[in-house]
């Protein structure tokens, strides 16, 4: 099987384009506009035929507790357009163009199944509504190959969802099984990657209150490229761990292997943690290039232990070896 490393690319020209869409919003103002606001965008949003019900229909609540204001958003348009998704691709600007060539995101079944009471069967715009709606967290986002930005994200607290499904006992670890679709993927019909692709996590790393499932980026819908509709988010972990277009969730008793374990176990773990003191093999992990951060290729700033989120998790791993479980 052809396997394409991921590289440290250069940006692309897009890197350059200013941020004009969006700011975010002190809560009080927010709150004031919530209400009509969010009826009006996703009325507008309809007319303009790029709803998608997840977000679109849902007010997102800006969540306080999630918003750091030392945390300056990367703008909409590097977002949307620097991605790793191989499944379209493996150049950074490929799965914006190819994600969106008749691969349709909606309507979208996501099932709920495993060791768990209450399995399940939902549409993705069901469960955003039966989990209570959508709510908004800003947090920081570091890719294996040292790069970051900062993203904010709406959706659901995993959480909720892991609470609806009432694992049961014998259940230790959560699985995320991506989509397969050949005929829409083209990076599948080329077997670039061993599909679909596939992540986990330790239950008590998905209960944790920062373990996150997006459905979407600055209030708007998540576009494709960037994982429509459910896409997983775990601040504290490499980007690798956010599996995109989530079909099922499994609730299952061992330790599985992800993705990139299988495809090259001496680089990728399990755990995936950002750690700025254990290097991948190829390269070092101590800094970052901080996407649309200014300079040709991006300010570079020091990596933080669990990404900046060492006093939320350094728990879930007390008296682990993080050089052994990397
Ligand atoms: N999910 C799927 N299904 N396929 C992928 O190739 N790439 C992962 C992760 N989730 C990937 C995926 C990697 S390596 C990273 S860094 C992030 O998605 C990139 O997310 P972004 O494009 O939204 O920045």
């Amino acid at each position: 099987m052809h396997l394409r490393l991921p590289r440290d690319w250069e940006l692309p020209e897009s890197a350059v384009t200013p941020e004009r869409d969006y700011h975010l919003r002190p809560r009080r103002e927010f709150l004031k506009t919530a209400g009509f606001g969010a009826a009006g965008l996703a009325a507008a949003a309809l007319l303009s035929g790029t709803a998608r019900a997840t977000t679109a229909g849902f007010p997102t609540r800006v969540n306080p507790d999630h918003r750091d204001p030392n945390l300056k958003p990367t703008a909409y348009e590097l977002i949307t357009s620097y991605n790793n998704f191989y499944e379209f691709g493996t150049d950074k600007a490929e799965p914006k163009v190819l994600a969106n060539r008749g691969w349709t995101t909606e309507p979208w079944t996501v099932t709920i199944a495993g060791l768990c009471r209450n399995p399940f069967k939902i549409d993705a715009n069901d469960l955003v509504t039966k989990l209570g709606g959508a709510e908004q967290r800003v947090y920081r986002f570091r890719c294996v190959e040292a790069w970051s930005m900062v993203i904010p994200w709406d959706g659901f607290p995993l959480a909720k969802l892991i609470a609806l499904a009432d694992p049961l006992p014998e259940a230790k670890f959560v699985t995320f099984t991506t989509f397969l679709d050949p005929k829409s993927a083209p990076g599948q019909r080329r077997d670039n990657l061993d599909y679909p692709y596939f992540e986990g996590l330790r239950l008590d790393e998905a209960r944790h209150e920062l373990a996150f499932i997006a459905t979407g980026i600055y209030g708007r819908p998540i576009p494709n490229q960037n994982g429509a509709p459910l896409r997983l988010v775990v601040p504290w972990k490499y980007g690798f761990k956010y599996g995109k277009s989530i079909v099922k969730i499994d609730f299952v008793a061992k330790q599985p292997r992800n993705t990139w374990q299988v495809m090259t176990p001496h680089e990728y773990g399990f755990y995936a943690n950002v750690n700025p003191q254990v290097d991948h093999p190829r390269w070092s992990q101590a800094s970052e290039r901080v996407i649309g951060g200014g300079g040709l290729l991006g300010a570079r700033q020091r990596t933080l232990m669990f990404n900046g989120y060492e006093k939320q998790v350094a728990a879930l791993y007390a008296g682990m070896d993080l050089r052994k479980n990397y």
